[in-house]
């Protein structure tokens, strides 16, 4: 069987979904057709991304994730503030900022280690906690650039409210033309 495409990631409730579509229909008004916005209903919060994983060793992937999720417990996170990556004057990832409690980053240092040691390698970067709305094509023009950092410039995003996360889960991603379909393959319970 072929290998998937993986990662953790924390689903957003209903109405916080409607609520970043309606941010991105207003910075889709202010931005050049060079961003690529993400589906609203796949917005998530990314905990890790494993890559290809093989069904052959999903099941002890999905263990070993349960042992942990449940040694932590469920947590509130804010979610507000726009921002992008690398930063807001060349933006190449523009997202909504998450808070980072203390328990949230205990659940994501445990998960990566635990997936580390089945093969799946920690993401360089660290972890920035963002909810990504769109993507800078490659093909942008540097007027391109310019404009969206000074919409970006010229936004301020309150905070939009908080998340109760009582699981967390894994997705298996498929990279289609019309953009990636994320379907939930298993959820693992946090400790009440
Ligand atoms: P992003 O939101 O910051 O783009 C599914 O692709 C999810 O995994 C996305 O939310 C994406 O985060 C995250 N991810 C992290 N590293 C990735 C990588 N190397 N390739 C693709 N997605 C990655």
């Amino acid at each position: 069987m072929t290998a998937i495409r993986a990662f953790i990631a924390i689903e957003l409730p209903a109405d916080l979904q409607i609520q970043l579509r309606q941010i991105i229909t207003r910075l889709q008004a202010k931005m050049p057709q060079a961003v690529r916005w993400v589906a609203y209903k796949n917005i998530h919060l990314t905990l890790k991304f494993l890559g290809s994983v093989s069904p052959a060793n999903l099941q002890s992937l999905t263990q070993a994730f349960q042992s942990e999720t449940t040694r932590h417990p469920a947590m509130q996170l804010t979610v507000g503030g726009l921002g992008a990556f690398p930063n807001k004057l060349r933006p190449r990832v523009i997202w909504v900022g998450v808070t980072a409690p203390q328990e949230l980053l205990a659940l994501v240092g445990g998960i990566d280690r635990e997936t580390a040691r089945l093969g799946y390698p920690s993401d360089e970067r660290g972890f920035s906690p963002h909810l990504t709305l769109g993507r800078v094509s490659q093909h942008a023009t540097p007027q391109d650039i310019h404009s969206i950092a000074e919409a970006l410039a010229g936004e301020s995003l309150p905070e939009l409210g908080t998340v109760q996360v009582d699981s967390v889960r894994l997705f298996r991603s498929d990279l289609q033309p019309g953009g990636a379909i994320y379907t939930p393959l298993f959820s693992a319970p946090l400790a009440k």
